[in-house]
């Protein structure tokens, strides 16, 4: 049965239906309009944020940039995308600008820890080399207690790159300072972060550069550790962070997981990040009351870092196509929750961020890439030949799930007798009318495994944005869910190992009986539209 002449059908415009279908497969409630969707988005919802000291490893210099970095950014603008670049983490914290210095410097101790990491002009000029469009924070160094070198960032920023800052960030997570800084009180915390983005304020204006908002600024920039200062924004905001309204922003970071310490690590499994009740709990406990706050204060608010599993990741789960899986229900889930942006992490092992923790440098120091990263920038002992992670994958599911300008998503009831632990889905309206829809099926899939776990939906009755013929389907797949292999993992029929696309692309279509079948370990985007990358 063809799109159309459902579409005709009059019962059809009612808000929602959950009806039995003739194929027997459970049919999706889905509300026709988009009213108590999320806020609309932009096609910059799936942004990055880099470790800024291993700055020259991802993106090389501005004369000579390095390929695989760069195509695989070009890849996801290529399919409707468009990231913001936050160069942060915890090394901005020790950022230094010296106009004097060529490539981007990195300090380190024999074992890797990272003590400085100086940039000069060439670090800005090497935004230039990003796709047209690309935006960037500027990020400023709150670590070292020294306004001259937040504000040297700063005004080296705008000098050298004018057209590209949209935000400043003044530093990374403020609940891991010494804890003698602040001694706990938040009071004292946002006393010294306004007496220093007052002052820079006041040396950025002197540059008669108009062009930026007075609200400009990125705020709190905490973690949800429970470190005994609270700087998250239900704090913040009380506390009057923004009283001289130079807030634009809320950025909160989220690590549901971790491998910081043996005790975390046992948690950080397959079974365990794919749990999407799990995912849920977490945005819901840890989050959510923050960007309530903020949302209430008529700002917005953002993931400004994030990732799986914080202290670089976990190998053999976080480098493998579980992580794809994990980062589009991720996004998704705080794309419902009205983030304005969410900024993947991508770095290397830190040395001095943990102990105990289960990832280490490569030898003699040598960059650890940290196995959450969507590609491995470079050749190492570690990690093997450069190439991008089954993970990359995820970004061109979500470039193309916010593609058009304003589109704004809802999360839906599972179908009738499918777990919301294993599966999700979601509804995306572009001008208030049905226009895609996610569905992921997070049942670990293995080699070994006795079924396969499909989730068959039915679409009967479900009409969409725009008159179309066919209902189209892309698939983001991969043989089963701990392959490390991106050759053997596909979004619409192909992989992208190297950053290039290997093989033809497959756009299904929906057959008569409007039946989607999404196998354990699998994610489908549902094009409502003919408006489809590649088609
Ligand atoms: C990138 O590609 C260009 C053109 O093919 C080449 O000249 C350059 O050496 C490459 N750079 C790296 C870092 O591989
Ligand atoms: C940029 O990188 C290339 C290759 O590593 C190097 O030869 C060149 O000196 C670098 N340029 C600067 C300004 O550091
Ligand atoms: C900044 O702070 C770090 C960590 O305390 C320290 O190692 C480094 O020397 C400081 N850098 C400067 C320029 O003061
Ligand atoms: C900025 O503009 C003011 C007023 O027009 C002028 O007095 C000042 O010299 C300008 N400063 C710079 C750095 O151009
Ligand atoms: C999934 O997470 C929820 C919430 O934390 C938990 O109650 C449930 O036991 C988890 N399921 C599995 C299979 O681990
Ligand atoms: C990852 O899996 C491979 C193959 O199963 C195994 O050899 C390796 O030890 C595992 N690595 C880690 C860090 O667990
Ligand atoms: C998101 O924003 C929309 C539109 O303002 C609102 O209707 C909805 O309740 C918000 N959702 C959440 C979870 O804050
Ligand atoms: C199936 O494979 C997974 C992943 O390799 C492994 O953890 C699990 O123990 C295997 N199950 C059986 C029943 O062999
Ligand atoms: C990944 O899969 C491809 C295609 O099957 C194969 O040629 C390649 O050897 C595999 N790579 C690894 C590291 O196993």
């Amino acid at each position: 049965m063809g799109f159309l002449s459902l579409a005709a059908i009059p019962f059809l415009a009612t808000t929602a239906y959950a009806h039995p279908t003739t194929t027997g497969a459970p049919a999706l409630s889905i509300p026709e309009t988009a009213a108590g969707a999320s806020i609309p988005h932009t096609n910059s919802f799936a942004s990055f944020s880099f470790e800024p000291a291993f700055w020259v490893e991802f993106f090389g210099n501005a004369t000579n940039p390095n390929n695989l970095t760069f195509s695989v950014l070009s890849r996801i603008h290529e399919h409707g995308g468009s990231p913001v670049i936050r160069p942060g983490g915890i090394t901005m914290d020790s950022m230094i600008f010296d106009p004097s210095v060529g490539d981007v410097v990195r300090t380190t101790s024999p074992k890797g820890g990272v003590y400085r990491t100086t940039v000069g002009p060439g670090y800005y000029k090497s935004w230039s080399n990003f796709p047209s469009g690309t935006r960037f924070i500027s990020t400023l160094n709150f670590g070292n207690e020294s306004l001259e070198i937040a504000r040297d960032l700063a005004v080296a920023s705008v000098t050298y790159q004018p057209d590209k800052v949209t935000f400043f960030e003044l530093g990374n997570e403020p609940t891991n300072y010494d804890r003698n800084r602040w001694k706990y009180s938040t009071d004292a915390y946002v006393a010294e972060w306004k007496e220093y983005t007052a002052s820079i304020d006041a040396a950025l204006n002197a540059l008669n550069d108009t062009s930026f908002p007075k609200e400009r600024w990125w705020a709190s920039s905490a973690t949800t550790d429970n470190s005994g200062l609270e700087v998250r924004p239900a704090a913040l905001i009380p506390a009057g962070i923004d009283s001289e309204n130079q807030v634009g922003l809320y950025s909160i970071h989220s690590y549901g997981f971790s491998t910081c310490d043996p005790k975390r690590a046992a948690l950080a499994t397959t079974e365990n990040i794919l749990n999407h009740t799990e995912l849920v709990r977490y945005c819901d406990e840890e989050i959510y009351p923050s960007a309530r706050a903020a949302l209430d204060a008529g700002n917005e608010w953002n993931i400004g870092e994030f990732n799986s599993v914080s202290c670089a990741g976990r190998p053999n789960v976080t480098d493998t196509f579980a992580q794809a899986l994990w980062v589009v229900d991720s996004e998704l889930i705080y794309a419902t929750r009205n983030a304005s942006a969410t900024h993947l992490h991508q770095g290397a092992t830190l040395a001095l961020q943990s102990n105990d923790q289960l990832n280490t440098p490569g030898a003699n120091g040598s960059p650890g890439y940290s196995t959450y990263s969507m590609l491995y920038p470079r050749d190492s002992d570690l990690r093997g030949p450069a190439r991008t992670l089954p993970s990359f994958l995820a970004q061109l599911f979500m470039a193309e799930a916010f593609a058009v300008a304003g589109t704004r998503v809802r999360a839906l009831e599972p179908p009738m007798g499918v777990s919301s632990e294993r599966f999700a889905a979601y509804a995306f309206y572009v001008e208030d009318r049905l226009d895609k829809l996610a569905l992921v099926n997070m049942q670990p899939y293995y080699a070994n495994s006795t079924g396969d776990f499909s989730v068959d939906v039915s679409l009967d009755g479900i009409s969409g944005s725009e008159e179309t013929d066919c209902l189209r389907v892309k698939r983001m797949t991969a043989p089963y869910v701990n392959t490390g292999n991106s050759s053997l993992s596909s979004w619409a029929g192909q992989s992208f190992p190297l950053g290039e696309p290997v093989g033809d692309m497959a756009i299904e279509t929906v057959g008569e009986d409007n039946v989607v079948s999404v196998r354990g370990s699998e994610a489908v985007l549902v094009f409502f539209s003919d408006n489809v990358y590649g088609l």
